[in-house]
């Protein structure tokens, strides 16, 4: 976010509060611009399609910004894909990529003539079965890559490929997510009976998919990856692309390791092209960033409302919590926070809490400028998974959610209010 300390595109936060109110998400357009041609240029040298997972925040304008912007969508529900389409997205500009679902779904989609990603060998039967080479369908791989977690970083690696000897070997270590303990995608060790269904039912393959996750951060473990899909991928006479996913991950804490994703171009590419020649066709390379193009662009505004002191803890009180902002309580995710109507103040310490009736923290032992009553705090890398995993728990409504586009502050979603809350209860009569 641009001069994150006060305004964005020249406007005062404060201003937009006193407009919308808090809590608020704001989204600031020049920074999904920005990361969206960081990734872009990252990949300049393949024929590439960055696919917006609209999971990570899940808003029609957002949508359409995506759209104006290049990107097509990756939607893991039939009402993303509906979504889609209401903001323009053509069939063909759209990637379902579904986790654990039942084969009605599949069928849907196939009737709205989206591409689908299949991620387990129940639903490739039952879409061999169905459609056979009719409708051509990719197929997500799990390449049991391990990469043994020392510190939190990835340091070791290896491949498994469909040896289960190796496998059992490894198989008590701490794993990532590309391990064939996760429950994504069709485990190489699998591989064999995938070739079965396609052969048995005539299916088109006509992509291969990976999810990079958080692996994508070790170079050497992505370079292997790559290699093996490249590997795989030419099993497959009508392939058209292969998708890499999501997981790109942001700095939230300055200490947090990323990756250079110029460089993961540059590893990219190299194979990318060695493919293309032994295969003589170039295919499409796909990716579904959610965070990477949304986590920076997007803050949560809250105001501080109640300052107590329990203990030796100075605690501020917001108007807001994990009913909107789940991540530090769920994964413990770390946000940065920042008093934005003292940036000169004296630096104290707080615990900054939720207002939920339980342990609500949103950040804890936070140097910040000193907090006064109505202070307005952001919470910062709250564009993706935010809004989209907020919650009414407390029977709060949800925030408002604000573009900043053009210089303008657009609104977005309406605040909730008492009617949106019990607009779908049933009150029996006794
Ligand atoms: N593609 C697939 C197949 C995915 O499973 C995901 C995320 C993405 C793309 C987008 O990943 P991204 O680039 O946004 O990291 N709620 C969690 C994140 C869950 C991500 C699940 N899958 C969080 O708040 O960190």
């Amino acid at each position: 976010m641009e001069n994150s300390q006060y305004k964005i595109q020249g406007l005062d936060l404060h201003d937009v509060c006193k407009r919308f109110g808090t809590p608020l998400y704001v989204y600031d357009a020049d920074v999904i611009k920005r990361q969206f041609e960081n990734f872009s240029n990252a990949f300049s040298g393949i024929d590439h399609r960055i696919m917006y997972a609209v999971k990570s925040c899940t808003n029609l304008s957002i949508m359409k910004y995506m759209r104006f912007l290049g990107a097509g969508i990756d939607t893991v529900s039939i009402p993303e894909i509906k979504m889609g389409f209401k903001v323009g997205f053509k069939p063909e500009e759209i990637v379902f990529t579904p986790n654990v679902v039942e084969f009605h779904e599949i069928r849907e989609a196939v009737e709205f003539g989206v591409p689908i990603n299949i991620e387990n060998l129940q639903n490739l039967e039952a879409f061999g079965k169905e459609f056979k080479s009719a409708y051509p369908v990719c197929i997500r791989l799990n390449p049991n890559m391990l990469s043994e977690i020392e510190s939190g970083r990835a340091t070791s690696l290896d491949f498994a490929s469909i040896n289960k000897e190796h496998y059992d070997e490894v198989g008590e270590q701490q794993v990532s997510a590309w391990h064939n303990q996760s429950k994504f995608g069709i485990s190489l060790m699998e591989f064999d009976k995938v070739l079965e269904l396609v052969k048995k039912y005539n299916i088109r393959i006509n992509g291969l998919h990976l999810h990079s996750s958080h692996v994508i951060l070790d170079k050497k473990v992505f370079a292997k990856g790559v290699k093996i899909v490249f590997e795989i991928a030419k099993l497959f006479d009508h392939l058209e692309y292969v998708d890499f996913g999501g997981g790109i991950m942001v700095k939230h804490h300055p200490d947090d390791i990323v990756i250079e994703l110029d460089e993961t171009g540059r590893i990219l590419k190299k194979e990318y092209d060695k493919f293309c020649v032994s295969i003589d066709k170039r295919i499409k390379i796909w990716f579904e960033p959610g965070r990477y193009l949304m986590s920076e662009a997007g803050c949560l505004l809250t105001k501080a409302v109640v300052l107590k002191t329990n203990g030796f803890i100075n605690f501020v009180g917001t108007n807001t919590g994990f009913n909107h902002l789940l991540r530090p309580m769920m994964y413990d995710a770390y946000h940065e926070i920042v008093n934005l109507s003292n940036l000169c103040g004296e630096l104290e310490k707080y615990n900054i809490v939720g207002n939920l009736c339980e342990i609500d923290n949103i950040g804890t032992e936070r140097m910040l400028n000193k907090v006064r009553k109505d202070d307005i705090l952001m919470i910062k890398n709250a564009g993706a998974y935010g809004f989209s995993m907020s919650s009414n728990y407390n029977t709060r409504p949800k925030p408002a959610e604000v573009l900043i586009i053009n210089g303008r502050a657009e609104l977005i979603r309406k605040r909730e209010n008492f009617d949106d809350l019990i607009r779908n209860q049933i009150e029996l009569d006794f």
